[in-house]
């Protein structure tokens, strides 16, 4: 892993940070409602550094997408980070224009700020190279108000959008502490691991479960990987398992069905290495129920492992 700069590096004291972060939280998707701070939590102890060393804080985010059920304004995050704090967070509903960089003139030593949710600047989310982020108006606007940009949002790092790489070729760039300790924590899990090693794969993004699955396992970092979640049911899928029309057609919807050639591929090669649920949870009217693969397929939508592949994960 590249060697990379972290807060310790800099002065901070009145210089303007550009701070990307990864508020996306869950929400009620009716009141705009925030179900879980952790995300706001776990950001709140850089931001409240940087403030404390002198930095003038300019914090970028986002919050679902321009369209999707949990799109929002970052005004409930910043009122939670203004709790958490304790102390008074700005909020402007500008991201680059001429009222967010009058606001960032204005910043005394030691305030923070919170930018409008960056999503809504439609060149956010294009896949380009950093060199051609470099060249999108939020960077040619935003990079000349600022000394230094820190980006902490581990959470988004798999996405090549404009606030996440355009400033790193232009402006002094370093690693927040979320971001320090994951890739710290990451060095540690993909290098020379202690033996055995399991990874667990899980959650709803299943995209790079294949590639991670192939990698520590040619490798040779980790002795098994065990798949729960969507990225159980993807693999029960990829093995022949009928797992219900509403499951697939979910499977399909999210582009997962794509990856199943290659996952026949990594049975073929790497066999039980590869651990598949042995039983499951679906959602029954609002309530989780457990079932038996030999109750697939089922017209419920699964959501999780059952209890008999908890405790053999366990063991
Ligand atoms: C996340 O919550 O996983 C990150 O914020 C990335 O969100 P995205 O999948 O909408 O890009």
């Amino acid at each position: 892993m590249p060697k990379f700069l972290t807060i310790d590096d800099f002065d901070l004291r009145n210089k303007v940070v550009l701070l990307r972060v990864d508020f996306n939280s869950p929400l009620d998707t009716e009141t705009k409602e925030i179900l879980d701070d952790t995300r706001i939590r776990s950001h709140s102890k850089t931001i409240k550094e940087l403030s404390e060393k002198g930095a003038k804080v300019v914090i970028l985010a986002h919050q679902g997408r321009p369209g999707s059920a949990d799109h929002s304004s970052l005004e409930n995050h910043t009122k939670i980070l203004s709790e958490i704090l304790n102390k008074n967070v700005k909020y402007v509903d500008d991201i680059f224009g001429e009222k967010a960089k009058e606001t960032i003139k204005a910043l005394n030593t030691g305030d923070i700020l919170v930018l409008q949710n960056v999503r809504d600047f439609s060149e956010e989310t294009k896949s380009f190279s950093p060199e051609e982020h470099a060249e999108s108006e939020l960077v040619k606007n935003l990079a000349p108000m600022a000394d230094i940009f820190i980006n902490d949002a581990f959470a988004a790092a798999h996405r090549s959008h404009a606030s996440m790489v355009g400033f790193t070729s232009v402006l002094p760039t370093a690693a927040g502490r979320v971001m320090e300790k994951e890739l710290k924590t990451l060095k540690k899990v993909t290098g020379d691991t202690e033996k055995p090693c399991y990874y667990i794969l899980g959650g709803a993004k299943a995209e790079d479960s294949a590639n991670v699955t192939d990698y520590v396992l040619s490798k040779g970092t980790a002795n098994n990987v065990l798949t729960g979640g969507v990225v159980g049911h993807l693999f029960l899928y990829a093995k022949g398992l009928d797992i219900g029309e509403t499951n697939v057609k979910f499977l399909e919807k999210k582009g997962f069905t794509e990856l199943v050639p290659k996952i026949k591929e990594l049975f073929k090669k790497f066999g039980e290495k590869i651990i598949v649920p042995e039983d499951l949870a679906v959602e029954v009217e609002g309530k989780r129920k457990e079932i038996e693969l030999s109750d697939l397929p089922t017209d419920y939508p699964i959501y999780d492992i059952g209890p008999k592949t908890i405790k053999n994960m366990l063991q």
